[in-house]
């Protein structure tokens, strides 16, 4: 239950059930005694918890420091009256002050921790958000966007429109999207640099301005409520664990009338001929192996649900089977190459399988290969596109 809210340039609130105080916005003082309601309620707050004390200020965009001081004399006073209690801060690396700033006060007093809450934030991170994950995407896209090209004006994109293309990793959907459709404007929004700095380069080698690649969390975005017409998430709700929670987001910045697209895997549904039962064992596995890290690549058709939740109605959904008959059967190849590499590489060694089992894993993707080069072989990887449009 939320006990209390302030609401200036910036917002303060409590939870009681969480012991969570959350300061949002821009907070920026010219006097101590601006912040007097702000502090009233951190202590009033901090004297009704037991245990630790949470502060989020994941979403402070801006603090001077007027605000600074006001805040950390109230958290060390209190962490010296209170020695039962821990002061949990919890900052975002988006914020890039933040952790640093709050850091200082855990030198004054070790009772009070700040935590970084995206360093380590959903299991696959570490696969996903490096380099080696660039050619895995930009084969993905050349082959889906033949699809989705005539199926995006189905789901509502128009040109001209507003749009936010959310886990943008390398930027080529809406490089693609910029070129066909022109939009007024595109915020393209991802957690990894790496992916980030590769789109820039990207963009500017083909000289595609108006695009704003902008480093977020797409469960925390600071981006305002409905601002899009169109807000896109492709092939990421299925690799975080808790994919309502960007859901919900995609949904506040969409504008009310305006459309969320989401695009996700059912990886087992992978198939391909002739050897077509050890491609199948090889996706089953594959699907096995991202829930070991808790990622869910079987979410395709469990995205209707997931907008139906969201309170989005209209809700449109359809499969494509991206194949090696599409055009360009070299490119599924590579694709399943790019596969093969990150998954029973970097992947299996983590889970530590042993080494009969990366073989046999391997060999499905290799049989993958093959079924799309032969000239009487058939390879086809299916995708789920489902949309909603927001409530008035
Ligand atoms: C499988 S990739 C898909 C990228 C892109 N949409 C595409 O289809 O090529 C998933 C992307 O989601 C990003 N991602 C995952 N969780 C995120 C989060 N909480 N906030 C922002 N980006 C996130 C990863 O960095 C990665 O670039």
């Amino acid at each position: 239950m939320i006990a209390d809210t302030l609401v200036q340039t910036y917002k303060v609130s409590f939870d009681e059930n969480n012991q969570e105080l959350a300061l949002s916005g821009s907070m920026r003082p010219e006097h101590g005694a601006e912040m007097e309601a702000c502090i009233q309620l951190l202590e009033r707050s901090i004297a009704s918890i037991r245990g630790t004390f949470y502060i989020n200020v994941k979403r402070l965009v801006r603090l001077n420091n007027v605000a600074f001081h006001a805040l950390a004399g109230a958290l060390l006073k209190a962490a010296d009256e209170r020695p039962d209690v821990r002061i949990s801060i919890v900052t975002s690396s988006v914020i890039g002050w933040s952790t640093k700033k709050f850091g200082t006060l855990s030198a004054k007093n070790p009772r009070i921790a700040v935590e970084e809450y995206d360093s380590e934030f959903y299991p696959g991170q570490s696969f996903l958000e490096e380099g080696g994950f660039v050619p895995v995407l930009r084969t993905q896209t050349k082959l889906t966007w033949k699809h989705e090209r005539s199926i995006l004006p189905r789901h509502g994109l128009t040109p001209g429109a507003t749009m936010a293309d959310i886990c943008c990793g390398i930027g080529d959907f809406a490089v693609l999207v910029a070129k066909e459709f022109a939009p007024s404007r595109i915020v393209a929004l991802d957690h990894s640099k790496s992916s980030l700095a590769y789109a820039r380069q990207v963009a500017s080698e083909f000289d595609i301005g108006g695009i704003e690649y902008i480093y977020g969390d797409a469960a925390e975005m600071l981006l305002e409520d409905g601002q899009f017409d169109f807000v896109s998430c492709r092939h990421a709700l299925q690799i975080f664990n808790k994919p309502e929670m960007i859901v919900d987001e995609l949904v506040r910045i969409c504008k009310p009338g305006g459309r969320v697209y989401v695009t996700n895997e059912k990886i087992s549904q992978c198939l391909g001929e002739p050897r077509g039962p050890s491609i199948q064992w090889t996706y089953e596995q594959l699907s096995k192996l991202f829930a070991d890290f808790d990622m869910d690549l079987e979410f395709g058709p469990k995205s209707y649900q997931a907008l139906q939740k969201a309170g989005l109605e209209d809700i449109r959904i359809e499969s494509f089977m991206v194949t090696n008959r599409d055009g360009d059967a070299q490119a599924f190849a590579d694709m399943v190459m790019a596969w093969e590499e990150m998954f029973a590489g970097g992947m299996c060694e983590k889970r530590g399988d042993d080494a009969a089992f990366v073989e046999k894993f391997r060999r499905g993707f290799e049989d993958h290969i093959a079924a799309a080069l032969h000239p009487g072989g058939y390879a086809g990887w299916p995708v789920w596109v489902a949309s909603g449009r927001k409530p008035q």
